[in-house]
């Protein structure tokens, strides 16, 4: 805890002044919304949120030797678009919280709360468009896409308690992690940096956003809701089977494989089988812990080790984070960004 605090200090000490011009930016662009869409974003940005978005994009822009407006600009932008995502997101999952407070759909309803998201996009890529940078608008064409079909391709696999460990880490990648590696290649494309070090720079941010859906995913067993802000235990819920649960089931269908010998063991997991696999299968179900009771899932995911595989897997994955950064020249900047990992993998909320 201390280890983490000290380590957020210093990251965004290092873009305070920064980061509050971003959240000018962002208060700017209010102004031109009309209502309810003005109440809509502003209700989002005062609940809070981290902005981990746009300190990764101005960190990665330091880091490339740039400082100026259109990393401000930028870094405005990536965060409308991570707004008008929870917007949509939450619209989607049905979700009744965000940010420690009511979700904008159950304040304003679905129908607005899609307009108003689609009104974000728009205004996220009209203040994209003011740099005349084509770079800049293919990167955040590429990565919206990837994160509305990444949306899309969860609800298929919605309550499917088949989906495997590949399948769970495409949707963290297009869900989550192309935002990162847009925000850190922006930053490397601002700096002008030559090709491999831009991919470096790409590399490290999916590598860290891995790793942060990884410790979303686990929050979800493991936080309390006060802390998050939102619900805990509600991927399942949601239908939702997540990387810890998969390596909970996995645990137990290797187990139940082994005690049965090599009759009778269904090596592809898919067996009625363990008690496990029966009460997920139930939650899955019911959407919900009707007859399941939260606890015998979190003693699942604990107890068959699958809690700390998964957390093992995010560390992996914020190491690799850290090897991108290896040619980088050192900076204060490149010296934050390596600390930003530790932060994903220490954070409580
Ligand atoms: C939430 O992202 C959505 C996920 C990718 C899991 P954050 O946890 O960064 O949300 P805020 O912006 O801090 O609220
Ligand atoms: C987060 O998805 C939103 C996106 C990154 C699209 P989730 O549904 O998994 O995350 P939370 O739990 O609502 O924040
Ligand atoms: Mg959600
Ligand atoms: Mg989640």
């Amino acid at each position: 805890m201390a280890f983490a605090v000290q380590t957020a200090k210093g990251i965004f000490e290092l873009i305070r002044d920064d980061l509050a011009l971003v959240e000018q930016e962002i208060t700017a662009q209010n102004d031109a919304a009309i209502e309810p869409v003005a109440s809509i974003s502003s209700y989002l940005r005062e609940g809070g949120g981290k902005r981990l978005r746009p300190a990764l994009l101005l960190l990665a822009a330091g880091a490339s030797g740039y400082r100026g407006p259109s990393a401000i600009r930028l870094g405005a932008v990536v965060e409308l678009i991570h707004s008008a995502t929870l917007i949509h997101d939450d619209v989607i999952d049905g979700a009744h919280t965000r940010r420690g407070q009511p979700s904008a759909n159950a304040r304003w309803g679905n129908h607005m709360s899609v307009l108003a998201g689609d009104w974000l996009y728009m205004q996220s890529f009209e203040m994209a468009l003011r740099e005349r940078n084509f770079a800049v608008l293919d990167i955040l064409i590429d990565l919206t896409q990837n994160m509305v079909e990444g949306e899309l391709l969860q609800l298929t696999h919605l309550g499917r308690i088949e989906l495997n460990e590949t399948e769970a880490m495409e949707l963290a990648y297009r869900k989550t992690a192309c935002l990162f590696c847009g925000c850190s290649r922006l930053g490397a494309v601002l700096g002008r940096q030559p090709k491999h070090l831009e991919e470096a720079l790409a590399g490290y941010g999916r590598n860290a956003g891995l790793a942060f859906q990884m410790v979303d995913d686990l929050l979800d067993f493991t936080a309390s809701p006060e802390q998050l802000g939102k619900p805990v235990l509600s991927d399942l819920k949601e239908g939702k089977v997540t990387l810890p649960l998969i390596f909970a089931l996995e645990a137990e269908a290797k187990h139940t494989v082994s005690n049965n010998g090599h009759e009778g063991g269904h090596h592809d997991g898919s067996h009625a089988g363990g008690l496990g696999r029966q009460m997920v299968a139930k939650v899955l179900e019911e959407r919900g812990f009707q007859t399941v009771r939260p606890e015998q899932i979190t003693r699942l995911v604990r107890d068959s080790g699958a809690l700390a595989r998964a957390s093992s897997l995010a560390r992996d994955y914020a190491s690799r984070a850290k090897e991108c950064l290896n040619e980088l020249p050192d900076s204060e900047y490149r010296r934050a960004l390596l600390a930003v990992p530790d932060f994903i993998l220490d954070r409580e909320s």
